[in-house]
């Protein structure tokens, strides 16, 4: 058997991924035109090159300008959906949706979410991928930003919307978790489920998962890698079952690495800690949550086995509630029964 007739059926969620980088390069392209956004270049091997993770950062912000109507993002919310059922076995996702980056063009919390969980009922309704929201904090803004945008989503409470998160990078270019600390006590005091992107390149440090974890109190990290340089803090995440939602191919760009099996994706879940994978900016890095499992998982040196691991592990790290939970891991050990089954057939 190939790898690949294993690990591109086998279901799978996806954790961590951008709103945004859902949307296809063809139709960033068509609403870049139509809008008059100027791109530096249409080529997409130079469109899609960055040399760091700040370098990408503003080809991201940009992208986030060619989103106008409600029409937009309902197709691109829906579209983002099709070829990962199709082409990734996806089953369920959570979509990290940054409204700092849209009011400022004036498309308020309700205009900007409410056009995107319509795109993403239907799909839920076509294709079969449930969904939740995690409201992004922009760690491009000061900390009385975030605890506003906290309130918003508290004053607007939306079914889907489950929790929060912070991206992007501060100001100084730092991750500095902690200054947004007054806004995810709020949060959890509301019932919200917390996560943070934190520890994701050489240049952060332990110290910011471990403000992360016991500071904000989080219920998952966004990637996390820096975690293995420190022992002690890896073995009380190991203990305290938190989820890390990492993102192999995102760290060959943003972070300088090669994906092998000294990666430290590979040593986190060597240590016991609860990994799942995603694609984080799928379109801008030019993968897929198809592609991290098919291409990545075994450039780690993992298998089949530890394929089943990571896709279950991806449902012990979703927001969604335990009912959900409970009917997605049903479906899961359904379909794994079934693919293994015809493996075994021949
Ligand atoms: N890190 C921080 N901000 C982001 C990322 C990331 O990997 N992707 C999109 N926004
Ligand atoms: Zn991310």
């Amino acid at each position: 058997m190939r790898h690949d007739d294993y690990l591109r059926p086998i279901p799978k969620t996806e954790l961590h991924c951008h709103f945004v980088s859902t949307m296809t390069g063809a139709r960033l392209i068509q609403l870049a035109d139509r809008y008059g956004v100027a791109l530096p270049t249409t080529d997409p091997d130079a469109l899609f090159a960055y040399d760091d993770l700040a370098d990408f950062l503003v080809a991201f912000r940009a992208a986030t300008d060619v989103l106008r109507t409600s029409d937009d993002l309902a197709k691109v919310a829906y579209d983002g959906v099709r070829a990962d059922v199709i082409g990734s076995g996806l089953r369920y996702r959570e979509y990290y949706v940054n409204p700092q980056y849209f009011a400022p063009k004036g498309i308020g919390y309700r205009s900007l979410l409410d056009p995107i969980i319509d795109g993403l009922s239907a799909a839920r309704d076509d294709l079969g991928v449930d969904f939740r929201i995690v409201v992004a904090i922009n760690r491009q803004e000061p900390s009385a930003a975030a605890l506003e945008l906290v309130q918003t989503v508290l004053a607007n409470p939306l079914d889907p919307v489950v929790g929060i998160g912070q991206d992007d990078l501060t100001p100084e270019l730092t991750e500095d978790p902690g200054r947004f600390a007054d806004a995810y006590a709020l949060a959890r005091r509301h019932g919200l489920h917390t996560t943070a992107h934190a520890g994701e390149r050489p240049v952060d440090s332990p110290e910011s998962v471990r403000v992360a974890m016991d500071e904000l109190h989080v219920d998952r990290i966004d990637h996390g890698y820096r975690i293995v340089d420190d022992p002690q803090l890896t073995a009380q995440a190991r203990d305290s079952g938190i989820h890390f939602a990492t993102t192999p191919w995102s760290t060959t760009i943003c972070s300088g690495w090669t994906i092998d099996p000294q990666h430290r994706i590979r040593r986190m879940i060597d240590a016991g800690l609860s990994v799942s994978f995603s694609s984080d900016d799928a379109t801008f890095f030019r993968t897929s949550v198809g592609r991290e499992f098919r291409e990545a998982l075994p450039l780690l040196g993992l298998g089949i086995e530890d394929a089943r691991r990571i896709a279950l592990a991806g449902i012990d790290g979703a927001f969604c509630d335990d009912d959900t939970k409970a009917s997605l891991r049903a479906r899961f050990t359904a379909e794994i029964m079934a693919l293994d089954a015809t493996i075994a057939a021949g």
